[in-house]
């Protein structure tokens, strides 16, 4: 999916560290696979239950992932959500609400497979980015 605004994406995912260590032409081919979005604050990105075919990576802004009232994290520039449903093909897990403007470059299920396959040195730090999620989430007080 080549989409607009490419070139602004490859220049905000070069801040990245998942991204570090690709050269500038391999980071804009692969910037070139997905497309920015912007949301305005309080709008829900992915919600709970629905399907979802789109990886998300935060470029601008932030957004919480909630379940119900509760807070399960704040992600920011550099960080990623709905990697779940893109691996597994389940239901949306939580939603994932924009808390100030935010733009986010979003690859879809197939391009994100291609993504890993292509470039293996970015899954080690995302599979550890995950890792932290579960043990924060198996530290946090039960609900
Ligand atoms: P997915 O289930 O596709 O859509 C909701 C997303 O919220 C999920 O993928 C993760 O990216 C994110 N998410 C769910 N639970 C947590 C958690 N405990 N901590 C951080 N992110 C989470």
């Amino acid at each position: 999916m080549a989409g607009p605004g490419a070139p602004e994406a490859a220049e905000m995912m070069a801040g990245v560290p998942y991204f570090e260590g690709l050269s500038e032409k391999t980071l804009k081919a692969i910037a070139s696979e997905g497309k920015v979005i912007a949301y305005d604050a309080g709008k829900t990105i992915v919600g709970e239950g629905g399907a979802g075919i789109g990886f998300y990576l935060v470029l601008e802004g932030r957004v919480e992932v909630r379940k119900g009232e509760k807070v399960l994290a704040t992600l920011e520039k550099g960080q990623f959500f709905g990697e779940m449903s893109v691996i597994d093909g389940q239901p949306r897990s939580a939603d994932v609400v924009a808390v100030s403007p935010t733009k986010c470059w979003v690859l879809v299920s197939w391009s994100f497979a291609g993504l890993l396959k292509g470039h293996p040195e970015i899954a080690l730090p995302m599979l550890k980015e995950l890792v932290r999620r579960l043990r924060a989430a198996q530290s946090a007080p039960a609900s």
